[in-house]
């Protein structure tokens, strides 16, 4: 059973996030109408302050089954999780929640978040809940070449879901960095 989490400022663990997310990835879990939740790995994303929010924005290509359900539904989580999940998070990258149960898969426990429907995951070191308040496309008449190329070499352009940050959890066995 995992240790109660800890509230914290939105910032608190922007290092630690940032570097599991270029690294292994981490989870963003969606859920549709049906209330099934979905987890997939994502490895681009920010965080940031817009519009006097904390935001946090994901890139979510039109392909992944996660992309349907959040347009479904206005809210979504993401989940920063343990190096040794590491399977699991590979699972999540690599199946879709079209074809398969990814949390009876992997074994992932959603748990019940504070403030939005979809559920964080509570085997995660930190989790954020957001409520989407902004979509649009990556264009690519506005893109860099290079970037367009490397990136979109099949086109599936992404859309980006801009979250606002109303909690973050995190396990207390996580320290804040400069807090
Ligand atoms: C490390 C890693 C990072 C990924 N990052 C993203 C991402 O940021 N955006 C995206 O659309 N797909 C990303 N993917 C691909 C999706 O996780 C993958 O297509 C997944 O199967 C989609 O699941 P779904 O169909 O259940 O939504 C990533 C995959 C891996 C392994």
């Amino acid at each position: 059973m995992p240790a109660a989490k800890i509230e914290l400022p939105y910032d608190a663990l922007l290092r630690e996030t940032m570097t599991a997310m270029t690294d292994t990835g981490i989870l963003l879990v969606t859920q549709g109408k049906n209330a099934k939740p979905n987890a997939m790995t994502i490895g681009w994303g920010l965080i940031g302050s817009v519009w006097s929010q904390p935001i946090f924005a994901v890139l979510v290509r039109p392909s992944r089954y996660s992309h349907g359900l959040l347009r479904e539904n206005g809210d979504f989580t993401v989940n920063v999780m343990p190096t040794v999940l590491e399977k699991a998070v590979n699972h999540c990258g690599a199946t879709s929640g079209r074809d398969t149960d990814k949390f009876r898969d992997t074994g992932l426990t959603p748990l019940a978040s504070l403030q939005v429907k979809t559920p964080i995951i509570a085997e995660s070191l930190i989790a954020y809940e957001c409520r989407t308040v902004m979509s649009n496309e990556v264009l690519p008449a506005t893109l860099n070449t290079l970037i367009r190329e490397t990136a979109y070499g099949s086109g599936d352009f992404h859309t980006i879901f801009y979250g606002r940050i109303l909690t973050v959890r995190a396990d207390p066995g996580i320290a804040p960095r400069g807090k």
